[in-house]
């Protein structure tokens, strides 16, 4: 049985009052304090905290995440790098109790759930939150039974935790009772045939350092996997059998020959990787050796790694059979997928990259054992281990299997003592690395980040107050920036703005920086997003009297630093919001 959930949830919520708005990137255009969007809540922060969405006040949506903290869990029957989340939001309109009957509603009508397969969790209070009995009283008058409700503290029921600064509140989440077991009549969240499928958050407080404060408007934010209850309502218990899946298993069992029964752990790993880099490249995302690029890279060669073991050749033709059931399926809510011969290109390069640093990675330990062989010893050491893992990328399981072939043993605990000193220090460079808010704090970068600003403040003289930013990207070449406007500039227009920045720059003004809280910050008139990620104290960045924004910096101390400014492109990017790209020079 094949259930499209993600058809039935828009089209509930649609025909309940909700704009269906398009998934937010993987790779979040604008935060980059993180890699990957991984909750479908992420993007919608600023709306919770009193920003008008342009959509209005009741959305639903299919988000695409990404998980790197779960990669090790791949190839259970449940854990993916790259799932999908469906959400319902109320900003500031309706709440607990439409929201309660909602859930109902769909699950019992819609999902046609049995009732008796149905529990609920609830918050049971803590020292300023009281213990959530509404929510408990609507889900009985839903006819869930006052058994079937238990109430957890806020390690459970409280999202996203204590001490997360932004906004949070209670939550209840309810159960489904996957197994073939009689069904007990008391609700035991700890007995594991109970499955969380659905997380309703009731975010009407913000935390800050000083603790919890009531938000203005009360928000709902819903989650719920559209994996976990595919499988759940196609009634299979692992969800590699499910729609979503089966397809692409079927095609690895035909590239290899192998059964699913008797592969799965490997074939698993092949189908979500695979899957993973087909959803990032969509994005237009390379691999490299930094941020989501490096990631990108590590998925592919693991992928490549693993496929080995299964006598998996990725070679053009697989990665397009892959590309092109996954573009089937997703392209009609992710149109990024369109371009398959763009995705299947970035993959096959990186594969055919990948094999050729197997390849030297080969030569070189050749060489090595043929020395040991001639000094009569059979055991490669940790650091010869690491150097052909951090040199040569040759990966020490793949040491470790050749070795085997030949007779030879490996100190695989000397590597890992080498592989974890390396990462503590690159896990320090990186922590390092993101502490200012941007990704990458060049000269260069650092100089495009202020035009950034000059440019944000002459688009709003130029075009109108509505202009607001909407994304912004930066590396050494070249700003990115992403703003809210109906049309296409004029050439005049696009020549004004060029000309007020290249003024601001001639003037020579300072940059000056100040520390404020987020109200203050609001009230002294400064642009910005409003967006949690800042913390309540935010540093606002002033040039000039001309631009004044809240930002996390860094900036250079005078405009006469930055040069000239130039617009080499403007255009789309979706209904209502246009992109520019410029230089310095
Ligand atoms: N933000 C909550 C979660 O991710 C509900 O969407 O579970």
């Amino acid at each position: 049985m094949t259930v499209n959930v993600k058809d039935i949830y828009l089209n509930y919520f649609k025909e309940n009052g909700h704009v269906i708005i398009p998934s937010a990137p993987l790779i979040p255009e604008n935060d980059p304090t993180c890699l990957f969007n991984s909750t479908g809540i992420q993007p919608l922060v600023p709306y919770l905290l009193g920003e008008k969405h342009p959509q209005g006040k009741r959305l639903c949506d299919v988000q695409k995440c990404f998980r790197l903290t779960d990669i090790d869990e791949v190839g259970d029957s449940t854990h993916h790098t790259f799932f999908e989340m469906l959400g319902n939001w109320s900003l500031g309109d309706y709440f607990k109790k439409e929201s309660i009957k909602y859930s109902f509603d769909l699950l019992t009508k819609h999902f046609n759930i049995p009732l008796e397969r149905l529990a609920v969790t609830v918050f049971k209070g803590n020292d300023f939150v009281d213990k959530d009995c509404d929510s408990a009283n609507y889900w009985m008058e839903m006819g869930i039974d006052k058994d079937r409700i238990a109430y957890l503290d806020s390690d459970s029921n409280w999202w996203p935790n204590m001490t997360n600064i932004g906004p949070a509140g209670p939550d209840t989440e309810i159960f489904y009772f996957r197994s073939d077991d009689e069904i007990p009549q008391k609700f035991n969240p700890e007995d594991d045939r109970w499955v969380e499928i659905w997380n309703n958050v009731f975010m009407e407080y913000y935390h800050d350092e000083d603790g919890y404060t009531k938000l203005e408007q009360k928000n709902i934010d819903t989650g719920m996997g559209v994996e976990r209850i595919t499988a759940i309502l196609e009634g299979v218990n692992d969800n590699y059998l499910s729609s979503i899946w089966i397809d692409l298993i079927k095609l690895i069992e035909d590239y290899t020959n192998l059964s699913y029964e008797d592969n799965k752990k490997n074939i698993r790993i092949v189908a979500d990787h695979m899957k993973a880099a087909i959803m990032l490249a969509s994005e237009g995302l390379y691999p490299s050796n930094t941020d989501q690029g490096y990631i990108l890279r590590r998925i592919i060669r693991r992928l490549v790694r693993i496929s080995k073991h299964i006598n998996l050749d990725i070679n053009k033709q697989f990665i397009t059979d892959f590309t092109n059931i996954i573009q089937n399926k997703y392209v009609k809510y992710y149109n990024e997928l369109e371009n398959s011969e763009k995705i299947i290109n970035i993959i096959f390069d990186e594969v055919i990259k990948f094999s050729k640093t197997l390849e030297k990675g080969l030569k070189e330990f050749n060489k090595i054992c043929n020395i040991l062989e001639s000094q009569g010893i059979d055991k490669i050491n940790g650091k010869t281990v690491f150097r052909l893992y951090d040199t040569y990328g040759f990966p020490p399981e793949m040491t470790e299997e050749e070795a085997r072939n030949i007779g030879f043993d490996i100190d695989m605990e000397g590597f890992s003592k080498f592989f974890k000193e390396h990462q503590e220090k690159s896990k320090a460079g990186s922590k390092e690395k993101f502490k200012g808010g941007l990704a990458d704090n060049s000269i260069e970068n650092v100089k495009y980040h202020t035009a950034t600003h000059l440019l944000h403040q002459a688009l709003k003289d130029v075009l109108g107050d509505d202009v607001n930013q909407k994304g912004s990207n930066i590396n050494s070449q070249r700003l990115r920036f992403d703003f809210s406007f109906g049309r296409k500039l004029t050439d005049d227009e696009k020549k004004k703005v060029e000309n007020i920045v290249n003024e601001k720059i001639k003037e020579g003004l300072d940059v000056n920086v100040c520390e404020m809280s987020l109200d203050e910050a609001k009230k002294s008139g400064a642009i910005g997003l409003f967006t949690n990620k800042y913390g309540d104290i935010v540093k606002v960045y002033s040039i000039g009297n001309y631009s004044k924004e809240i930002c996390g910096g860094p900036h250079v101390k005078n405009t006469s630093e930055l040069g000239t400014f130039k617009i080499i492109k403007e255009e789309a990017v979706s209904s209502g919001v246009r992109r520019i790209k410029a230089t310095l020079s």
